[in-house]
């Protein structure tokens, strides 16, 4: 696990093991005054013994020379302006429009090939809070109220078992399914507990236990506005996971490169936990990664509406490289300006949050974000030693990495067949559990009577549907043989 802390620091004044100090240790002092962090002990006089020697453990499990260059640097960075950015070019888009079937048979295949050669893992961030979401368990265990009542864990177990089946039997007809995907998942150490029971509880979904490693991303304490250490109470400061980019370096100080190395794996597709529809290890994205020979490539939809909680992909100036502006970053007025010659918005390719990567590539860029130690100042109430205090949680994002890519390709999707977020609360406008389950019974039923079946339903179709599920079919594929000339009374799940 990649912690910013770290428990084997050097420091000549160690507590006392029976937590017998009188006052803060001189050594542990003197470094936190190097880095105007002394306040942190400002409580010291109050606090009992157990706690002085909780607050001295605390202070020593901190990477004080890292935390204060992330700081520093993020709070330089954050004054400098804005370097300019300019639309990407429809050019660098692969549209759903411009895809042959030609184009998208070669790509499942080719996909499917290099999954049953192992090539391919899938790596879930799941470190995330979702408060905005009102639940307290972490949001993969959510079930969004489809017929099934199937948790957005499980769908995405599904989803994986039946890629590795499709794999399986693109090479050997009478296949029972010999292929894994290993299925790496990122927790912080908010979610961790809850996560690995839950996986186990459930008998990792019908998955091999073996094939899903868990690892943590590390945390970073948050900071008020002039950058000292916020204390959560008199003798802990009070930390945040430090972004879903965490995952970069997670990934190298928990050696879990060399793991993929050694399984074989050479292509990493990284998701989000919250999207109902997310098509985690997608053949064809994969095949098109491949064909096209580029170090990240990311699934894109086009913006639904100005002011959408999404990241946009931009130019980095004329020529420069692809990066993303996340939502709370991209100017209000930018985020609304229209392309006057197509109509459309001027930044309108959004990040669906599914990226792929090669393994050569992901070696190489935890140390190019380590040497710039630039992070997101996220401006939060934090609760504090002295109420809600405003500060900043900082963190990386996992697009801050695409900047350093070589090449990066952008592919299209359909938005209603790939991507039904889970962000808020039911009762709240717009990316519900509600309008999530719509999305996947919509984009099912459309499979379903594709493939010839029928249906009925008590209440109006467009608040209904039925759920297919991942046993039977990865992206529509293959239902016909179980929907021709049935009817299904919606809602229901289709399983064999
Ligand atoms: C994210 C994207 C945004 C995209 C949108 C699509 C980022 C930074 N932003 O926004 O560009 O348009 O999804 O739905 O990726 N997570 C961690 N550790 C953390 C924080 C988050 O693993 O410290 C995970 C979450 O569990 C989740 C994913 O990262 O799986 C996205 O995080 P979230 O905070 O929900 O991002 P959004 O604001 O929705």
């Amino acid at each position: 696990m990649r912690e910013l802390a770290t428990s084997q620091l050097p420091d000549g004044n160690a507590a006392a093991a029976d937590g017998g100090l009188s006052s803060p240790p001189q050594a542990l002092l003197e470094r936190l005054k190097d880095y105007g962090q002394e306040d942190a002990f400002a409580l010291w006089d109050e606090l009992s013994p157990e706690h002085r020697l909780l607050l001295v453990k605390d202070i020593e499990s901190l990477d004080l020379p890292r935390i204060d260059r992330i700081i520093r640097c993020s709070f330089k960075s954050q004054g400098l302006p804005v370097a300019a950015i300019e639309p990407v070019p429809e050019s660098s888009v692969s549209t759903v429009e411009e895809r042959t079937l030609e184009d998208r048979e070669k790509w499942w295949k080719m996909g499917l090939k290099a999954i049953s050669d192992g090539k391919l893992a899938v790596l879930l961030l799941s470190g995330g809070q979702g408060t905005r979401l009102g639940s307290s368990d972490p949001k993969g265990c959510f079930n969004i109220g489809l017929p099934s009542g199937k948790s957005l864990f499980q769908l995405q177990a599904e989803r994986i078992s039946c890629v590795q089946r499709l794999a399986a039997q693109s090479v050997n007809e009478d296949s029972k399914g010999s292929t894994l995907i290993h299925w790496y998942i990122m927790t912080s150490p908010f979610t961790d507990v809850t996560i690995r029971k839950f996986f186990e509880s459930h008998k990792y979904f019908g998955l091999e236990a073996d094939q899903v490693t868990f690892f943590q991303q590390g945390t970073i304490p948050c900071v008020s506005k002039d950058g000292r250490f916020v204390m959560e109470t008199p003798y802990q400061v009070a930390k945040a996971p430090d972004g879903n980019g965490g995952v970069y370096s997670a990934l190298k100080y928990s050696r879990l490169l060399e793991d993929m190395a050694t399984r074989g794996v050479r292509y990493l597709d990284c998701y989000g936990v919250d999207n109902a529809l997310v098509r985690v290890a997608d053949p064809t994205f994969l095949g098109y990664f491949i064909d096209k020979g580029v170090a990240t490539a990311a699934k894109v939809v086009r913006k639904a509406y100005p002011q959408e909680k999404v990241g946009v992909f931009v130019r980095q100036g004329k020529g420069g490289p692809l990066s993303v502006v996340e939502y709370s970053e991209l100017d209000p007025s930018l985020a609304s300006t229209i392309n006057q010659q197509t109509g459309r918005l001027r930044y309108c390719w959004s990040n669906v949050c599914l990226h792929m990567f090669t393994l050569d590539f992901l070696n190489q860029v935890a140390n190019s974000l380590e040497k710039d130690s630039i992070y997101h100042l996220a401006e939060k109430k934090i609760p504090s030693v002295h109420g809600q205090a405003v500060g900043y949680k900082l963190e990386q994002f996992i697009f801050d990495a695409i900047p350093y890519s070589p090449s990066t390709a952008l592919f299209e999707v359909v938005r209603d067949e790939e991507f039904a977020p889970v962000k808020n609360a039911n009762g709240s406008n717009f990316d519900t559990p509600d309008s999530a389950r719509l999305l996947v019974l919509r984009l099912h039923t459309r499979w379903v009577v594709a493939a010839g079946g029928f249906l009925t339903h008590s209440v109006p179709l467009y608040a209904t549907g039925v759920e297919v599920s991942p046993v039977c079919s990865y992206a529509g594929e293959n239902l016909e043989p179980i929907c021709r000339g049935r009817t299904f009374h919606a809602p229901c799940e289709i399983t064999f």
